[in-house]
């Protein structure tokens, strides 16, 4: 194996802050993840760091729409990625924000340095205006209808319809997004970094191998196409960070985005003592690798190295790119309910068989990798827990029933011993070079070999030969020596299932080289299922969970409140339609009057974990202090609608009329998040 000193820093992509995870995004994590923890389990010095992506229009705009203020909406973003990927055993060294005071500083820092050598240009261009919102439109803030084929509802870049791209300037009718209003062209000073400085370098820079040829290709192409200038500045009201001598300009998110790693890093530096610069200085001697979705290729392969070059730090080792997630063969889908967010997913199944199962089929390539729920549930099934736990579960009753927990002092056939443990190199192999479809099969051939082991042995009838005791301790002491290495072996996709063994073998934790000595003349714990078998009751019921979350961030405003609808007249509907209203016990948390609206109460309604905001026109009834603290029902799955005041997630149940309004109050017991059906 490699040499024991390698420093390794490593990185995923920063997730947005505006949305959650999901099991799109996972690939990435995961597979990063994974490398990591075999890195580390290796016993190299490696490091993983990420943040969440904080700034740009798309995130502002989601604050005003929910009556908070972009730090409040990044803080609690942040928050909630955190805790996804904690409870999908993703592990970080240290998970940022971009808006941090340590981002400022090296954007600043690397903004400066490409000025002082004449890498950035400044001119006037002419912009889409939103005269209402008074602010500069990027293309996608802006629709109208598509100038070739006249589809309705186009963004102002390319028509969904026919395919054509264009500039926003040739849509038939535009209207802004975010106001409605007619947009108009306006000048603006732009600054912009003048990429096509670096492009010698980045010839040289690929020859050396730090993309995949895949990538290689795509590069080449954009050399041919010429590289542009790269426009790294916007205009009030921006979120993000502003350029220093320049009032009103913003850096572009993307400038400051990938910074956001080195911003990580050092925050971490500051927390453990490491030094900075050991990684980042242009004969840093350390390797430090980005993995990325194939959708962010050339901000990483074509900007990122040119504005290290031109700032004086040192480029990457590597970039290593994934392909995209599918389910089923298509494109995750809101209205299929494979659009699944991490959480989601957590509520039904193990993240490990998630893991597993990328890791089946992940490889060094760039291509799409499908995931289908019949073959996930097959190979978590088959794989880990009939051939792998299957193992542990054989040999593990008869050690502790009649050897009181004790292995065997000798290894009953070293041969086999061997043979399991001389995988390592092809294994760590595949691991290294992110061919962990490959490391994957190989190990579950070598779980298959010592199934047939035991079955040739049959412990359970050498358990009847009252001649043949000690050959049962040695048949099953092997067994679970070679359950020991597979552990090992599949530690950095299972981690959680790694340490239900170390406790059950009462060994501290496994590294890998620990395979070289198996485990003998030792005591180990009592044996308890490590794994359940996936039931497809599960999947479904995960996808229809997935179905009724409608995520909000893409939600078109909702012009009424109408709490209280009267409709006199209803039509008949039939069971089906009835289920599909979410409907919960809440507890009001939070009652506060809103201010210029008389009728409307800000609910804060705690659905079991789970806190939802509420504008309900029962103010007339109740005074927002005889509220707080009661149950009441709620309708949990209508489409948030955005409202003057801000977004109003669901609708409390009242009964209304010329006498007043009730509202609904379940029966005593009945707890917050319980579903009423
Ligand atoms: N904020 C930027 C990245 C900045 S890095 C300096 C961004 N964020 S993202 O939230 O849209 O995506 C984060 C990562 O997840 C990206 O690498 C992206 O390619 C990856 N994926 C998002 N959806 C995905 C799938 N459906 N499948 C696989 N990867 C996916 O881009
Ligand atoms: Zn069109």
């Amino acid at each position: 194996m490699s040499d024991q000193n390698r420093r390794i820093l490593v990185t995923s992509a920063l997730p947005y802050a505006n949305g959650p995870i999901h099991i799109g995004h996972l690939v990435e994590y995961i597979q990063t993840d994974i490398w990591v923890r075999f890195q580390k389990l290796c016993g190299h010095h490696c490091y993983y760091v990420c943040a969440d992506d904080a700034h740009g229009t798309p995130i502002m705009l989601r604050a005003e729409q929910d009556g908070v203020t972009p730090e409040q909406l990044i803080e609690q973003v942040w928050r909630e990625h955190q805790a996804d990927f904690a409870d999908f055993l993703v592990e970080f060294d240290n998970y940022y924000s971009t808006h941090s005071p340590e981002n400022r500083h090296y954007a600043e820092l690397i903004y400066h340095r490409l000025d002082a050598a004449g890498h950035i240009s400044r001119r006037v261009i002419t912009q889409a205006f939103d005269p209402e919102k008074q602010m500069f439109l990027p293309d996608r803030f802006i629709k109208g209808e598509c100038p070739r084929c006249g589809a309705l509802d186009q963004y102002g870049d390319s028509c969904e319809n026919c395919g054509a791209t264009y500039s926003p300037t040739d849509l038939k009718n535009p209207r802004s997004v975010i106001s409605g209003a007619t947009p108009v062209t306006k000048e603006s000073l732009h600054f912009f970094f003048k990429l096509a400085d670096f492009e010698a370098m980045l010839q040289d820079w690929i020859i050396s191998g730090p993309i995949q040829p895949q990538m290689a290709n795509k590069l080449n192409e954009w050399f041919t196409a010429g590289l542009q200038e790269w426009d790294i500045s916007r205009d009030a009201p921006y979120w993000g960070f502003e350029i220093p001598d320049a009032p009103g300009k913003y850096f572009y998110v993307w400038l400051d985005a990938p910074i956001g790693y080195m911003a990580s890093f050092q925050n971490y530096c500051d927390r453990t003592g490491l030094h900075f610069d050991d990684f980042w200085a242009p004969d840093s001697t350390a390797e430090v690798y980005h993995f990325i979705g194939k959708d962010i290729a050339y901000f990483h392969i074509l900007f990122w190295p040119a504005e290290l070059t031109g700032a004086g730090f040192r480029k990457p080792t590597a970039v290593h790119c994934h392909g995209f997630l599918t389910v089923d063969g298509q494109k995750m889908s809101k209205s299929r309910g494979t659009f699944i967010k991490a959480r989601t997913y957590l509520h039904h199944l193990r993240p490990e068989y998630l893991r597993y199962y990328f890791a089946t089929k992940l490889n060094d390539g760039i291509d799409d990798l499908d995931l289908n729920f019949e073959d996930f549930l097959h190979r978590v099934n088959s794989d880990l827990v009939g051939k792998l736990v299957n193992i542990a579960s054989r040999c593990a009753g008869f050690i502790t029933r009649r050897f009181s927990g004790q292995l065997a002092d000798s290894l009953a056939e070293p041969a086999l011993y061997a043979e399991f443990a001389t995988a390592s190199e092809s294994i760590a192999h595949a691991y290294e070079g992110r061919e962990f479809g490959r490391a994957m099969r190989e190990i579950m051939a070598l779980a298959d070999r010592a199934n047939q082991y035991i079955d040739e042995r049959k412990p359970w009838i050498l358990a009847k030969q009252p001649d043949a005791h000690d050959e049962v301790q040695a048949v099953c002491s092997l067994g679970l020596n070679l359950f020991r290495v597979l552990i090992i072996y599949l530690k950095p996709v299972l981690p959680g299932l790694a340490a239900q063994v170390e406790q059950f073998l009462q060994i501290p934790p496994l590294r890998w080289n620990n395979l070289e000595k198996p485990l003998l003349d030792h005591k180990i714990g009592e044996f308890k299922p490590l794994m359940q078998r996936v039931d497809m009751a599960q999947i479904t019921a995960m996808i229809d969970e997935s179905k009724e979350n409608y995520s909000p961030a893409r939600e078109v405003p909702a012009s009424s409140p109408g709490p209280l609808a009267d409709d006199p007249v209803s039509p008949l509907i039939t069971i089906e339609d009835f289920a599909k209203i979410d409907l919960r016990v809440a507890r009001i948390i939070k009652a506060e009057a809103v201010a210029g609206a008389d009728k409307l109460v800000r609910l804060e309604l705690d659905l079991g974990g789970e806190i939802r905001q509420v504008f309900a026109g029962i103010k007339l009834a109740y005074a927002p202090e005889e509220l707080q603290g009661r149950l009441t029902v709620m309708a949990a799955n209508l489409t948030p609608r955005k409202m003057r005041f801000g977004v109003s997630e669901g609708m409390v149940l009242a009964a209304g009329g010329s006498s007043g309004i009730y509202l609904l109050n379940p029966d005593n017991g009945a707890e917050p998040g319980m579903r009423v059906k």
